[in-house]
């Protein structure tokens, strides 16, 4: 099964293509983790893309899409994927597309998360992860059972993404409106768009997305 979650920066891509990964055993792949690991790693890629990132702005199409492809040809992606954070503009999707005719491969769904605008920023704002096992917390909607210690591993050091402060948030939310929201009638001219109402508990959210993938929707 192939997967993209379509979305607004804190529409929740993360949190559910997290939780697909675990039920289906596909593989989420996440181009702004990979982008994050690269500035981290200090490589070329990472190089370029910090500064764009911290604007907000997207990262050049030639990079992220030799980048995606490849991931795709990891081992741990042959059962399948779920794409978070890509495609983000029409030549990117134009490219995907291109990439999984060549590999025989085709998207089951394209499921956009429908959110509002004024919700996004109390959810970017409140999202922290843990240093040891990247676990996603938030502080109002998830988080830790014990104040200061990750769930999952025990650490106690918590990171937030250098992009999470309101002026990058708003430059993230208008390179989304105006380069990434026209991928939404692409896929529906492809059939392949559905929607779930991604403004409801992360549960919720997530039953909504397995009624589609149960294809019962
Ligand atoms: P990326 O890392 O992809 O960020 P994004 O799309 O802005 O999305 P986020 O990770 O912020 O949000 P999310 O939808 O995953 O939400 P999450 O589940 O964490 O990209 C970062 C940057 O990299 C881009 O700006 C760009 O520069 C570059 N980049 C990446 N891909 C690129 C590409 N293809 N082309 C060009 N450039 C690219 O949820 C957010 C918070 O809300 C969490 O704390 C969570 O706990 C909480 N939450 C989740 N769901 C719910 C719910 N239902 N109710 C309440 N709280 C919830």
């Amino acid at each position: 099964m192939n997967l993209i979650l379509l979305g607004p920066p804190g529409a929740g891509k993360g949190t559910q293509a997290k939780r697909l990964e675990d039920q289906y055993g596909i593989a989420q792949i996440s181009t702004g983790d990979m982008l994050r690991a690269e500035v981290k790693s200090g490589s070329e890629i990472g190089l370029t893309a910090k500064a764009i990132m911290e604007r907000g702005e997207l990262v050049p199409d030639e990079v992220i899409t030799a980048m995606l492809a490849a991931r795709v040809s990891r081992p741990d992606a042959a059962r399948g994927f779920i794409l978070d954070g890509f495609p983000r503009t029409e030549p990117q999707a134009a490219a995907l597309d291109r990439m999984l005719t060549d590999k025989g491969l085709r998207l089951d769904h394209v499921i956009e998360l429908k959110v509002d605008d004024g919700a996004l920023v109390e959810r970017i704002a409140g999202r922290f992860t843990c240093a040891s096992c990247g676990t996603g917390y938030h502080d109002i909607f998830k988080p830790t059972a014990k104040a200061g210690v990750c769930d999952v591993c025990g650490g106690t050091e918590f990171t937030r993404r250098a992009d999470d402060n309101a002026e990058t948030v708003a430059a993230r939310l208008v390179a989304y409106h105006r380069q990434t929201a026209p991928l939404l009638p692409y896929y529906d001219a492809q059939g392949k768009l559905r929607g779930v109402d991604g403004m409801a508990s992360m549960d919720e959210v997530a039953r909504q997305i397995g009624v589609i993938l149960s294809g019962k929707a």
